[in-house]
């Protein structure tokens, strides 16, 4: 095909109601910093047009291009890249231009029976999409190269949806006059870090800076790697105890996920110590109250082991709840992700909101702790003055 006739032929199609969505990448020039530009029908007053979204590094913009503009818009777009994956109602096709503008075009037939919702600000199912590739979720290993999510880690791309939403939910929580400071708190394989990163910066254009921080100096190097390679220059890494954390005089969300056992203790007392905006925190393995936990009143439950294991973690999270209530947070424990997915589907959710707390919520909350004869490690952390 001839390049001239790829831009009648694709033009054509994306307009005649058979169009999903498309991305073009590998530009031919780094020069501008443009890196892709995504294209979705819109419906406008009516009428339908496409938008296309330019990806810079810091910044997205958008253009809304009527039926009439598409040919023109979509030529200055494919001089512009070298491949093109569209997906169409029934058909999938990928497109490869040559350095001289030769068109190679693979169509393949998709059994999806989809069709474009129009709806200029439709809720997503997911903030990420299946099927739209993310340099990051290819590299991390959760998608392939063409974006499907790879069978063993579609748990993984669920939890990260999950939290991307509950941090979309967050927004308004933080400030909007300057950058925002985010930390991962024993971030690992960063599959969130990274998530949060693209959806913040990329997709939302927002000024953060992220960190992300973990024991494990090899699984940091790699992190540290892709995020050069992409070019998340707003995004590092750093291998460090969360305990000996130090290095910052303020901080506006603290995420943490699965980090195990006390980390996440840990990490609350951070937040708290920095009084960060917002703290999402879904934590893991339990083990501090299993130990401790004592109270005869409740041997009928705490008899059985399984029992009292999670007891102990149900007790735990709403023991952390509680103090970071006392601590002038407004906290929820949310479901995270359905028990069929992860049996860790607690999400602590805390905006700090500066209240005191009431001698009453003081009182209740000793008395609930003395009746477990806990010692909860993150009170201690916090040092609060109860
Ligand atoms: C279960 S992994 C979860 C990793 C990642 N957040 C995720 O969800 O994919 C827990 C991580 O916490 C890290 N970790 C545990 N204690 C830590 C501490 N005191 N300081 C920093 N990282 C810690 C571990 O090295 C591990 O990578």
């Amino acid at each position: 095909m001839e390049f001239e006739n790829l831009i009648t032929d694709l033009a054509h199609r994306l307009t005649d109601g058979t169009f999903v969505r498309a991305t073009f990448s590998q530009p031919r020039t780094k020069a501008d910093g443009l890196m892709r530009i995504k294209a979705k029908p819109i419906e406008l007053k009516g009428e339908l047009h496409i938008q296309f979204e330019e990806q810079f590094e810091r910044v997205l913009n958008h253009h809304n291009i009527s039926a009439a503009g598409v040919e023109l818009f979509l030529t200055n777009v494919l001089m512009r890249f070298k491949q093109v994956q569209a997906e169409f109602t029934g058909e999938t096709i990928q497109i490869q231009l040559t350095k001289k503008f030769k068109v190679s075009w693979k169509s393949s037939v998709t059994e999806s029976s989809r069709t474009a919702d129009l709806s200029h600000n439709r809720k997503k199912n997911y903030l990420l999409e299946e099927g739209t590739p993310y340099p990051f979720l290819i590299r991390l290993g959760v998608q392939t190269a063409d974006g499907r999510v790879k069978k063993q880690k579609h748990d993984k791309f669920r939890q990260i949806n999950r939290f991307i939403e509950y941090i979309d939910d967050a927004l308004s929580h933080l400030p909007k006059d300057r950058t925002v400071r985010i930390l991962d708190f024993g971030s690992g394989k960063s599959y969130l870090t990274f998530a949060l990163y693209h959806y913040l910066h990329i997709e939302k254009g927002l000024d953060i800076h992220v960190t992300g921080l973990d024991l494990k100096k090899e699984v940091i190097e790699e992190c540290s790697e892709i995020a050069r390679d992409l070019n998340y220059d707003r995004l590092e890494f750093l291998v460090g105890d969360i305990n000996d954390y130090e290095d910052e005089t303020s901080v506006d969300m603290v995420v943490t996920l699965h980090a195990c056992d006390t980390a996440t203790d840990m990490a609350l007392a951070r937040a708290v110590r920095w009084g960060a905006s917002v703290i999402l925190s879904v934590p893991c393995c339990q083990h501090e109250l299993f130990s401790q936990i004592q109270s005869p009143v409740l041997d009928v439950m705490l008899q059985h082991g399984l029992v009292k294991e999670r007891f102990s973690a149900l007790a735990t999270d709403s023991i952390r709840a509680e103090l970071l209530t006392l601590a002038g947070y407004e906290t929820q424990l949310l479901e995270f992700i359905d028990m069929a997915h992860t049996p860790k589907n607690i999400l602590i959710r805390a905006y700090h909101s500066g209240k005191q707390p009431s001698p009453e919520s003081i009182a209740r909350y000793k008395a609930f702790r003395d009746l477990l004869n806990a010692k909860p490690f993150l009170e201690n952390e916090l040092k609060l003055d109860i």
